[in-house]
């Protein structure tokens, strides 16, 4: 097992220490859950967070009465003292309108109006446990807000860094929030190689996508609660907007949890994966039958989130799709944006385009005969559409 220098720190809640261990992904190295890790050291590739799961470590009856919030599954997330907003528990909305079997699941509500509040959470009140006090990201927007947001709550450091032209509304949040707000010329991609380089003298805990083990922790509760919410079962399909890919990597992993623990059995929906035309390593990689993408050239789409040419688990969400009989598709922008017009105004729901991007896939599948109009199909709005005021107007 490989160790970093720090002593492990106790737990400032009183909490017991984690029953958590720390492996590669990719080659199963083992690693420290006792400080603050990033990739693996021999692969570079993310680090798994593995529980000591059996039907004790957490009885689902035992959920009723809890806090509506993503730390109602405390056992099976970072042991350490949450720092809230009071992310998670989102609606899942039955959209009629839009199929009789279609449902959505409207993470827009969350704290600072993404998805991106439940990594966020996890990996800040983890990162403050094991010492951190400086942290930065890369970010495609949303990211970057809820990094500002948490790291405001826990009384720490941030240090965002967005494309330049990344949708004002998210520029202004983090400065508001207190961060220290970089814009690049250039992509996502671009970002995190500043990061990179200037981690080390600038003493910052690189909270990059995946780059950590606890991000996606957060993300996996969505899955938890997609099956409390549908009573223990799950849908047929989960239709998913995918740029660095936490959200499907942490899905997958929150259903083999639960199976673990005896609360689900082995069946699992088919894992899509939606992207832009404009960026769509993913579904190319899926196409040709790779297990690890190429960065694809030149990136761009008005859905920032998923303006993201390359991903560190790349081979954990094309193995996911495969295993579970997924696929992979891409859709233009202007499907997108349209499609956001039409999921909005049969739910209610205002979606980020990358919500929009669930629903065009769905249309797209369903036409060609892949989903049946009688499968149960759940659509991700990973974001408000508030924020991508200029992607709406273009
Ligand atoms: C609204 C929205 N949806 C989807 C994504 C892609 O998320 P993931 O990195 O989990 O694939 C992002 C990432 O920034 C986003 O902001």
């Amino acid at each position: 097992m490989r160790s970093k220098t720090a002593p492990i720190p106790t737990c400032s809640d009183g909490m017991p220490m984690p029953e958590v261990a720390l492996t590669c992904w990719l080659c199963g190295e083992g690693y420290d859950a006792g400080v603050l890790q990033t990739l693996c050291e021999d692969c570079h590739r993310p680090l798994r967070v593995n529980y000591d799961l059996s039907p004790s470590t957490l009885d689902r009856a035992d959920l009723a009465g809890r806090e509506e919030n993503m730390w109602r599954y405390r056992e099976v997330l970072p042991p350490c003292e949450p720092i809230t907003l009071g992310e998670g528990f989102t609606p899942l909305r039955h959209a009629p309108r839009l199929g009789s079997n279609i449902w959505v699941k409207d993470e827009s509500v969350n704290p600072t109006g993404s998805f991106k509040a439940r990594g966020m959470s996890a990996a800040v009140s983890m990162a403050k446990k094991l010492g951190a006090r400086r942290l930065a990201a890369p970010s495609a927007g949303n990211a970057a807000g809820a990094l500002a947001a948490y790291a405001a709550a826990a009384d720490l450091e941030a240090f965002v860094f967005m494309p330049q032209d990344t949708p004002q509304a998210f520029i202004t949040e983090c400065r508001v929030l207190g961060a220290q707000v970089e814009l690049v010329d250039g992509l996502i991609t671009d970002c995190g190689a500043l990061v990179r380089e200037r981690t080390q003298e600038m003493g910052w805990f690189d909270l990059s996508t995946l780059k950590e083990p606890y991000r996606v922790e957060g993300k996996k509760t969505m899955g938890y609660e997609l099956a409390e919410q549908l009573n223990w079962s799950l849908p047929n399909a989960i239709i998913y907007p995918t740029g660095g890919g936490t959200g499907l990597v942490g899905m997958g992993k929150a259903f083999d949890e639960m199976e673990e623990m005896g609360w689900i059995g082995s069946d699992r929906p088919k894992m899509i994966s939606v992207q832009a035309e404009g960026c769509q390593p993913i579904v190319t990689a899926f196409k040709n039958g790779e297990r690890f993408a190429d960065e694809h050239k030149n990136a761009s789409t008005s859905a920032s989130g998923l303006r993201v040419p390359k991903a560190v688990g790349d081979f954990i969400m094309l193995d996911l799709i495969r295993v579970t009989g997924g696929t992979a598709l891409a859709v233009s922008d202007h499907d997108m944006i349209s499609s956001c017009y039409e999921l909005g105004a049969a739910t209610g729901i205002f979606p980020a385009p990358e919500g929009g991007a669930a629903w065009a896939a769905a249309k797209q599948l369903l036409s060609e005969g892949s989903i049946k109009q009688t499968d149960q199909v759940v659509l991700f709005c990973t974001g408000s559409g508030l924020k991508y005021l200029e992607a709406f107007d273009a």
